[in-house]
């Protein structure tokens, strides 16, 4: 049987990537790996999520009397059990966990990286079988070498991202990252086990017909937001409409589809939640970090995301990103002059 060479795996891409590179370590080649690894096994669980519901047993224990773990504790130790054990990753920040996680051993401390990830997003949609998604974001540390690292190297701000990424379990799996050099796309081909680059140098389209918001704080919104969304609704062929409002409540999804198709999604703060519910680090810098270098922009509403300077490692805030044309006009409604 003939092998098909066109078809090219996260780790050939990756290890390729490298040799343009002949200072690389290849660090931050294996941490990718290593995530592609972990989305892998996060996906296998995923899929079998009915079944599980079904059989009633997560929070209970199985046929060992093991206790099931459920799947945002699976994702969230997948993600770290892969980047304790390899070789690249001196410590990790995680939504699901209070503190951040030193790892503190040989090889570790004299690793270059730390990873903060939130490991399954959008996880109240897993029961109705919507898709879902694990968001990662990598960066450089600050502290010695050989040392253990610090919080200094968790609460840096998004544009220190040495690489960004997620993984959309939808109707295909996917991984996406990008790092400074472009975002490239890998579709999960489970015949054989391995993401394979199906969207390469991803770029998102300057303008799109999509807006992606919860429209049930419309109400709750401050006056120069809920002007812009009136301003979509309003969009006709004379100004570049009509849009489409597309929100399914999984962040990975809705800006994944509108990296792809054009569009902007916006989760701004409200009455009652001035600074909205994502989260500056696991959230909206790794997507605002890939939006930016696919071509798009991302905003807290005042600033570029990437310059906001995290001053704690769950803090949350007003989060807009996508095409670079709406995203212009957006800002001036958030902004008039
Ligand atoms: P969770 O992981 O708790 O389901 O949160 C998902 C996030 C994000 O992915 C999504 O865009 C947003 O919360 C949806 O929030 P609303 O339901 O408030 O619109």
């Amino acid at each position: 049987m003939a092998i098909n060479r066109k078809v090219q795996t996260l780790d050939e891409f990756t290890l390729q990537q490298l040799r343009d590179f002949p200072q690389a370590t290849g660090e931050l080649s294996n941490l990718l790996r290593d995530i592609g690894l972990a989305a892998k096994r996060i996906n296998v669980e995923v899929n079998k999520a009915g079944l599980v519901d079904i059989l009633g047993d997560y929070g209970t224990t199985n046929v060992q009397g093991e206790e099931v773990k459920k799947l945002d504790i699976f994702a969230n130790n997948q993600m770290m059990g892969v980047l304790q054990h390899g070789v690249s990753c001196a410590g990790i920040g995680s939504e699901e966990m209070d503190e951040f996680v030193v790892f503190n051993d040989e090889i570790s401390n004299k690793s270059k990286y730390v990873c903060l990830f939130d490991p399954l997003d959008g996880s109240s949609n897993i029961d109705v079988n919507v898709s879902i998604g694990t968001i990662f974001s990598v960066y450089r540390r600050v502290s010695e070498l050989g040392k253990p690292a610090t919080e200094a190297d968790f609460l840096q701000p998004g544009n220190k991202q040495v690489a960004a990424g997620y993984v959309v379990y939808g109707s295909s799996t996917m991984l996406v990252y990008a790092t400074r050099r472009g975002v490239n796309g890998f579709t999960l081909d489970p015949s054989i086990g391995e993401f394979t680059l199906s969207h390469p140098d991803i770029k998102c389209p300057p303008n799109g017909k999509l807006y992606s918001v919860n429209h049930g704080n419309f109400f709750k919104y401050e006056e120069p937001v809920k002007a812009y969304i009136t301003a979509c609704q309003k969009k006709d062929k004379t100004n570049g409409g009509p849009y489409t409002q597309r929100y399914i409540a999984s962040m990975v999804a809705d800006v994944h589809r509108n990296l792809i198709k054009g569009g902007i999604f916006m989760y701004p703060g409200t009455s009652d939640r001035p600074e909205g519910k994502l989260r500056l680090l696991y959230e909206c810098n790794p997507f605002a970090f890939i939006m930016e270098v696919a071509g798009g922009k991302a905003s807290n509403g005042k600033q570029r995301v990437l310059d906001i300077v995290p001053t704690k490692l769950h803090q949350r805030t007003p989060f807009f990103v996508g095409s670079i044309e709406m995203m212009q006009e957006l800002e001036t409604y958030l902004k008039p002059e």
